[in-house]
């Protein structure tokens, strides 16, 4: 049975101080939530993160990292590190670092091995664009970057990653795709998993992403192929809280 992931991705938003202020009181509003309730931070924030979700169901990530352990990349974060913050959780590959800091498939796998070399749980972005769906091609795309992401990722190590499905005409623009078109593509991204894996695509969680609100997140995670959401604007919000609770 997978258990269902509410996880927040803040983006370039929020300051140490407001961190730690926002998890506080985040904290008793989610304490009794059946999901799992993670929150992806900037950088600079994930020691008060940390500090502040100690003792409480809040699990902290990051939102990227590079997939070399150190060296000469000004400006980037090694696993090494972010091991050694405690972070349970990094985004690998969003759409935003994909099309505005030059990120391919061939990166991103690169990242998801180096992440699960470090113990570290990556969460494996994939999305199509507004062309791609018009043309019919969201199906092949999604396979391509799914098969291309998890190149030699062991039939060991496969069942920590996290796949989040994002619609990049979704992301942001407060326009959800239904619960039908999410659920296609992760059923679609669930048959990919099990050409590969076999039944182990059981227990790999698929994530959907867009426009996720308090309104919409118990449809969507109703559906059989959708275990969760990785929410952007609506988890910088306390209301992220109904996201999380979203079977009560
Ligand atoms: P959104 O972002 O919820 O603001 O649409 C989702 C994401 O980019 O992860």
């Amino acid at each position: 049975m997978r258990k269902k992931l509410a996880a927040g991705n803040w983006k370039m938003n929020m300051t140490p101080e407001e961190t730690g202020r926002f998890i506080e009181d985040l904290k008793p509003l989610v304490k009794d939530s059946n999901a799992d309730v993670a929150l992806m931070v900037p950088y600079v924030d994930i020691k008060t993160a940390l500090d502040a979700a100690k003792d409480s169901n809040i699990e902290i990530g990051a939102q990227n990292m590079h997939f070399e352990e150190s060296g000469a990349f000004t400006g980037e974060i090694s696993p090494v590190m972010l091991k050694e913050t405690g972070v349970k959780y990094v985004i690998i590959g969003h759409s935003e670092r994909r099309e505005y800091f030059a990120e391919t498939d061939e990166t991103v796998n690169k990242k998801v091995l180096k992440a699960l070399e470090y113990d570290l749980i990556p969460i494996m972005c994939c999305g199509e664009t507004l062309t791609q769906r018009e043309q019919g091609i969201t199906i092949d795309h999604i396979r391509k970057q799914i098969k291309i992401g998890l190149l030699n990722v062991s039939s060991d190590d496969i069942e920590k990653v996290v796949i989040a499905y994002e619609p990049i005409w979704a992301i942001g623009t407060g326009v959800t795709a239904t619960s039908e078109q999410a659920q296609e593509v992760c059923a679609a991204i669930r048959d990919t998993l099990r050409e590969l894996y076999g039944e182990k695509a059981d227990n790999i969680r698929i994530l959907y992403g867009g426009s996720v609100k308090g309104e919409n997140a118990s449809e969507l995670f109703g559906m059989p192929d959708i275990d969760g959401g990785l929410v952007g604007g609506a988890s910088l919000k306390l209301s992220f809280a109904d996201i999380v609770n979203y079977d009560k």
